[in-house]
């Protein structure tokens, strides 16, 4: 039976050049390195995803995302197209981040001068950040809280809260 199964799955690799099981899809033009994926999770078109990566269960990350290797991302979370997330950053279940969200771990970077200490960004559980907004280094956005599109992000963000603009306030 599982021989079977085996052959099947590699005639559906030959045909259609995607991998797909029981435990989750990755389009073929995508080059996944990590083997920590969770079921149900999808990752589609031009997705390059480092090996150390963590990505959790009935996860989407739409075309055009690019993961680095010290991350972890949570359960049912919705990672929208040309996400970037890098090392240092934290996502928690039932988070929604919008297209072209930019994240960063480094306050004064410098071209080819590497920071020791990564700023780490926590994004907690049901938090939504709309699209083109900027999250800087080493900060948390509270439970559930929703980060308008384009905000910059400059301190962290209470829970249950609206944050609007540059830099992002309170509304
Ligand atoms: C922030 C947000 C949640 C507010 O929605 P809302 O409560 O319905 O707000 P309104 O549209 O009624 O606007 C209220 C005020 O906020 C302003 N505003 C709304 N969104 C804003 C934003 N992203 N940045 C700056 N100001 C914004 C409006 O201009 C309006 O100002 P005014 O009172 O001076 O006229 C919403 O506008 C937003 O940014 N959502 C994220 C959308 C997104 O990125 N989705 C991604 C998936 S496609």
């Amino acid at each position: 039976m599982f021989r079977m199964f085996s052959i099947l799955k590699k005639y559906y690799k030959q045909l259609t050049g995607n991998v797909k099981n029981n435990f989750h899809y990755i389009h073929e033009s995508s080059e996944v390195l990590t083997k920590i994926i969770g079921d149900k999770t999808s990752i589609w078109q031009y997705c390059v995803i480092l090996s150390g990566a963590k990505i959790g269960s009935n996860v989407n990350v739409c075309s055009h995302c690019f993961i680095e290797n010290d991350v972890n991302i949570g359960n049912n979370v919705t990672i929208k197209n040309g996400v970037y997330i890098y090392d240092g950053v934290t996502i928690e279940d039932n988070v929604f981040i919008g297209p072209n969200v930019t994240f960063t771990n480094d306050k004064k970077p410098r071209s080819k001068v590497y920071s020791y200490q990564i700023h780490r960004t926590l994004v907690k559980n049901g938090a939504s950040i709309g699209g083109g907004a900027t999250i800087l280094p080493g900060l948390t956005i509270g439970e559930n809280a929703m980060i308008a599109a384009g905000a910059i992000v400059t301190k962290d963000i209470p829970p249950n809260s609206l944050v609007v603009g540059d830099a992002a306030r309170i509304k």
